[in-house]
């Protein structure tokens, strides 16, 4: 259930008007509706209630600290691939020993900071890694939980810059040698402790079909490695793909989810439904690290049109914010909804590019698409921009960072200020 929907002729998140917001405190700007979150969350956990479970929340996602502090007082836990991560989720009140340490090049500081914090576990993804990883615990005279993620060679038929678990793909260590890689922890590295297995296929999986063929292909091995070295858990990873083209909320739920269900074929139901029973025999706790899943449905970029450009083969709507600010489209050919904030008439469109100020070509919010015909100084939102929008925005032109508002019923709270110039040039000198 999304909390963005059309009420008196304008854009609301929650009890909030956007058009409110978008002119109080300027744009570009994020908002987020913490009910979405916390819906999500709550459908998730109820889903996999038939297992022992935990979710971590891929912080990447969207790592401001309210949306945590959100998440932490639901219970979640946090996958993090930083040591910036862990320092967020201790800072939003987050509990470190519900926190995976995923990511192919963990650092010697970040793993002393992770093992002073108290981490549930490191998620390694190279038998370097793990030799290094002990090496780090044994001079801190500790022991470091880990899991060893398994590359699992299963197409999530995603986007190429977003597919990870095929043997191409960087990440986790080949399906065939994990079980050599156990044998040499249990036998040469004293200074850790088998916790886990991990996988994570990709993002943004639309289909339960790889989700499933995962599971059935890396179960049998996480029962063996169970049975030989007493697994505590398997974390079956994030990607649960969400639906980008239908974000408005009609305000009756039942719709919602039906409409959902036809127009996007993996519903949480459907997940669970399939992976719960394949996973239930296991006997293990099982972890799951949703990114999107959880917040991209819960997040609006606004912006207001500054200039329309009628040129010979399209036109251009050109507003403030920039690939800079949302770089999905440019980076992932990423589909956001555009939405007027004033509620359009019927029927009524215009076939334009959305650009932003940024002086390149890939700087664009949509191409060839049919908008509302919103003029110069109105406003529309990027929808589904909750996850991957912010946490991926940099200061490229120098532009600061835009400021982020947490919609809670009728409050609005800016959860996060948008940077100052002086914020933007903080820590450079002139020599
Ligand atoms: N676990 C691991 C180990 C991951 O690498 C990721 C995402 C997740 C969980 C969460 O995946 P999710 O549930 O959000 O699909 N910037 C890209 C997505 C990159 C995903 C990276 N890894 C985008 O905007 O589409």
């Amino acid at each position: 259930m999304h909390r963005f929907h059309y009420q008196q002729g304008q854009l609301f998140c929650e009890n909030v008007s956007l058009q409110s917001l978008a002119e109080k405190h300027g744009t570009p700007l994020y908002v987020y509706s913490k009910a979405t979150v916390t819906d999500h969350f709550t459908r998730l956990d109820a889903a996999l209630m038939g297992l022992d479970h935990l979710i971590c929340y891929a912080v990447k996602a969207n790592s401001n600290l309210s949306i945590l502090a959100t998440i932490a007082r639901l219970g979640g836990g946090f996958d993090i691939v930083s040591a910036g991560e862990l320092y967020r989720v201790i800072k939003a009140g987050g509990d470190a020993g519900k926190c995976t340490f995923a990511g192919v090049g963990k650092t010697r500081g970040e793993i002393e900071y992770a093992l002073q914090q108290g981490i549930y576990c490191f998620n390694a993804e190279s038998e370097a890694e793990l030799v290094f990883i002990n090496e780090v615990a044994g001079s801190l005279g500790k022991k470091a939980p880990v899991a060893v993620r398994v590359n699992p060679n299963v197409d999530a038929k995603t986007h190429a810059k977003i597919t990870t678990g095929k043997s191409e793909n960087k990440f986790g260590i080949d399906f065939d040698r994990i079980a050599e890689v156990y044998a040499r922890i249990a036998s040469d590295m004293p200074n850790l402790v088998i916790r886990g297995l991990q996988m994570h296929i990709g993002s943004q999986l639309t289909s339960v079909d790889p989700f499933v063929e995962a599971v059935r292909k890396v179960s049998p091995l996480v029962a063996e490695m169970k049975a030989q070295h007493g697994l505590e858990f398997f974390s079956i990873g994030g990607g649960i793909g969400i639906n980008y083209r239908q974000c408005l909320d009609s305000g009756d739920a039942s719709w919602w989810e039906q409409n959902s269900a036809e127009q996007h074929p993996l519903t949480i139901q459907k997940y669970a439904e399939s992976v719960v029973p394949l996973l239930k025999p296991l006997g293990l706790r099982i972890l799951c690290e949703p990114g999107r899943f959880m917040v991209g449905n819960a997040g609006a970029l606004l912006t207001q049109v500054l200039y329309e450009k009628r040129g010979a083969a399209k036109v251009f709507k050109i507003v403030d914010a920039g690939m800079n600010d949302l770089i999905r489209p440019t980076l992932y050919e990423g589909w956001h909804q555009i939405v007027p904030l004033k509620q359009p008439a019927a029927g009524e469109t215009e076939l334009a590019d959305i650009v932003g100020p940024i002086c390149e070509t890939g700087d664009y919010l949509a191409q060839n698409r049919d908008v509302a015909p919103v003029k110069a100084g109105e406003y529309i939102a990027a929808m589904s921009a909750g996850a991957y929008g912010f946490t991926m925005a940099s200061n490229y032109n120098t532009r600061p960072m835009p400021a982020e508002i947490l919609v809670d019923g009728d409050q609005a709270h800016i959860v996060r200020e948008r940077q100052t110039l002086d914020d933007v040039l903080k820590g450079e000198h002139v020599v």
